[in-house]
């Protein structure tokens, strides 16, 4: 399986994930804190700013406009990496 890096604006450390793995998934197993609630990708919670790389979804549609998808936001409860990401708080 691929193993991708996750790297949090501002943070030394980055985690790595592989594609089957949530960002917020592989964030927790790493012992780093993001915040969270819902788990499913619809109370917006744990909402991120990608500002580098690609993440998919399985969920047919995340709780994300098509314009915040746009804008470069993401939902790491339930976005999967597709290669090397960089977040930050929304
Ligand atoms: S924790 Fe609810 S959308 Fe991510």
């Amino acid at each position: 399986m691929t193993s991708f890096r996750i790297q949090i604006e501002g943070q030394a450390a980055d985690v790595e994930a592989d594609s089957e793995t949530s960002l917020f998934a592989a964030m927790t197993r790493a012992g780093m804190a993001w915040p969270v609630s819902c788990r499913n990708g619809t109370c917006r919670t744990c909402l991120a700013r990608l500002l580098q790389g690609e993440v998919r979804y399985e969920i047919p549609w995340p709780g994300l406009s098509a314009e915040e998808k746009e804008a470069g936001y993401c939902l790491p409860c339930v976005a999967r990496p597709v290669g090397d990401v960089v977040i930050a708080r929304a």
